[in-house]
C-alpha cells in the first residue's frame, strides 16, 4: 500500500462528491484521508457529513466579508503580503477592458477571504487540496501560498462539463440549453484563469431526447463520483505530471501548453 496522502477539502453545497472521497478513503479506494473540510457557506449542509466521519470542519463567511467591505469600503485593511499588482499581472480571470475598479474590490476582498482560509487551514498540513463543489474563484493570492512548486499542483477541482466547453457555476445546464448530445464532468488542477487548468480526467455520458435539466445533472453526479476518487488515487500514488507541450498549429507556429501526463 502507499503512504496516505492528506486532502483538505473546500465545498459550499451538499457535498456529494466528499462523500464518494470520504468513502473511498474509508474503503480503501484512494490511500488518503481527509483533515479538514472548509466551507465559504454557512448553510453548507455537506459539513454534516464531514461531522458524521469525525472531520473537522470550519467556515469562511465570503457573503457576510464581501457585504461588510461593501458597506464600510474605508474598513479594507488587505492582507500584509498582499501585492496588488503581482495579482494583476498573474491573474485571467477579467479581460484587460474590465471595469478597474471592479477588478480591484474583486482582488482585495478575495484576498481578505483567502487569507481568513488560510488561516482555518494552517492548523492542518495537507498534500492535495480539493475543491468539491466550492463555488468561490481562487485569486492568485491563495493559489501561490497553497502551490509552493510550479510543475506540482496541488489544488484540484471536479468541473460538471467536459472542459474547455462550459466554464463557469452551471456547466450541466449551460451544456443542456446549448443542446449537446454529449455531456460530463472533467477533473483539473486550479490554475489562475476560470476552470482552465491542466486536465486530469473526463467522463462522458449521451443526452438522449426526452432528457431534462435535473436528468442530466443525476447521470453527471453518479459519473462525478466515480472519477473524482479515480484522479485522487492518480495523486496519491505519484502518477500525476505536468509537462510541457508544444503543438504545432495549421498556421506553422507553435501553442505551448501545461498538460498533465499519467505515468
Ligand atoms: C458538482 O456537480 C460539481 O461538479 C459542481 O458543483 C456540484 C457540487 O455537488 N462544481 C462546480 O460547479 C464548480 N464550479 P456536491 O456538493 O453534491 O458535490
Amino acid at each position: 500500500m502507499h503512504k496516505k496522502i492528506r486532502i483538505g477539502a473546500l465545498i459550499s453545497g451538499g457535498g456529494t462528491n466528499l462523500q464518494a472521497i470520504i468513502d473511498s478513503c474509508e474503503s480503501g479506494k484512494i490511500d488518503g484521508e481527509i483533515v479538514f473540510v472548509g466551507t465559504d457557506n454557512p448553510d453548507a449542509s455537506g459539513l454534516e457529513r464531514a461531522k458524521n466521519h469525525g472531520i473537522n470542519t470550519f467556515t469562511v463567511d465570503y457573503s457576510s466579508i464581501i457585504q461588510s467591505l461593501k458597506k464600510e469600503p474605508e474598513k479594507i485593511a488587505p492582507p500584509k503580503d498582499f501585492d496588488i499588482d503581482d495579482l494583476y499581472a498573474k491573474q485571467s480571470l477579467f479581460s484587460d477592458d474590465a471595469d478597474p475598479e471592479k477588478v480591484k474590490f474583486f482582488m482585495v476582498s478575495r484576498a481578505i477571504a483567502e487569507a481568513k482560509l488560510l488561516e482555518e487551514m494552517a492548523p492542518y498540513p495537507f498534500d492535495l487540496l480539493m475543491l468539491a463543489g466550492f463555488m468561490r474563484t481562487l485569486s492568485p493570492y491563495f493559489i501561490d501560498r497553497v502551490n509552493k512548486e510550479a510543475d506540482h499542483p496541488r489544488i484540484m477541482n471536479i468541473h460538471p462539463a467536459l472542459l474547455p466547453s462550459f466554464p463557469g457555476t452551471d456547466g450541466y445546464s449551460d451544456t443542456f440549453r446549448y443542446g449537446c448530445k454529449v455531456g460530463g464532468c472533467t477533473v483539473h488542477f486550479i490554475d489562475y484563469g476560470e476552470d482552465s487548468g491542466p486536465i486530469i480526467g473526463q467522463k462522458a455520458f449521451q443526452i438522449q431526447p426526452d432528457d431534462t435539466i435535473a436528468t442530466i445533472k443525476k447521470k453527471g453526479l453518479e459519473l462525478e463520483w466515480e472519477l473524482y476518487p479515480e484522479c485522487i488515487q492518480l495523486f496519491a500514488q505519484g502518477r500525476l505530471k505536468i509537462v510541457n507541450r508544444s503543438y504545432p498549429t495549421k498556421d506553422g507556429k507553435k501553442i505551448q501548453r501545461r498538460i498533465v501526463d499519467i505515468v
